[in-house]
């Protein structure tokens, strides 16, 4: 595991859209693993304006989300399908029928998650996969377990997750209380992760990744596994 330690978040997305921006300058027709949450907007930010720019094109690129709510409407302004369409997708040049979110209201979730397993694989893979990471170690919707499952599963959300969220419900009563998230098996299959941290509340999760011990109590230790992460977070997130 590689860590780059910025000093503020602004550095944070800038690097992690270089990255990108490398990736999509030589393989145009790249699969891209994307997340939500507040921490990529940063690097939404710089990728959109360099796509205006005309450094970058995403027209043959490729799209997966990392995970829906459950149950929740696509235009729900709180679904992960609005969030990816208003932050980034609406403004670069992917052509929205390759972007790929799990389906939030899927009559059969299982299939649904086999479905989207299987849609990855045959596109090639993920070549990079953006992650955030949550105050309590989670990444997309795996949280803290005794077990984790390694395909896309529907999984419950914990009450600390439901916490966190609930900033941007009316109410915490408002968070949906499933979702849909690719596993620990579905993100390890990417060839190249980054992971995004900034701010101190995600000191203690980014502690535990620093230190030597792999856990399910907190399912990003299990990063140090992979043979390509880069762990891209500010100071005050890396413990300094
Ligand atoms: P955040 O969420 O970027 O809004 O902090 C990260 C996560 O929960 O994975």
């Amino acid at each position: 595991m590689n860590f780059i330690v910025c000093n503020n978040y602004e550095e944070i997305s800038k690097k992690a859209a270089e990255i990108i921006a490398e990736l999509v300058k030589s393989k145009p027709d790249c699969v891209l693993g994307l997340a939500t949450g507040s921490t990529p907007v940063g690097t939404y930010k710089e990728l959109i304006s360099k796509n205006k720019s005309g450094e970058i094109s995403f027209a043959r690129a490729v799209s997966y989300n990392l995970d829906e709510y459950y149950p929740i409407s696509p235009d729900n302004d709180q679904s992960y399908r609005y969030f990816m369409n208003a932050n980034l997708f609406s403004h670069i040049d992917i052509p929205m029928e390759n972007t790929h979110l799990l389906n939030g209201e899927a009559e059969d979730p299982d299939a649904e998650c086999r479905a989207y397993d299987e849609a990855i694989k045959n596109a090639g893979g993920i070549d990079i996969q953006i992650l955030g990471i949550g105050r309590n170690g989670h990444i997309a919707f795996n949280e803290p377990d005794k077990e984790l499952i390694a395909p896309t599963h529907k999984t419950g959300l914990t009450e600390d997750t439901i916490d966190a969220n609930s900033r941007f419900f009316a109410s915490a009563d408002l968070v949906p209380r499933y979702a849909l998230t690719m596993g620990m098996g579905s993100i390890f299959a990417a060839k190249k992760i980054i992971l995004l941290a900034n701010g101190a509340s995600k000191a203690q999760a980014i502690g535990e990744l620093r230190s030597d011990k792999i856990t399910t109590s907190n399912p990003s230790t299990l990063l140090k596994l992979h043979p390509d992460v880069t762990i891209i977070c500010d100071k005050e997130a890396y413990g300094e």
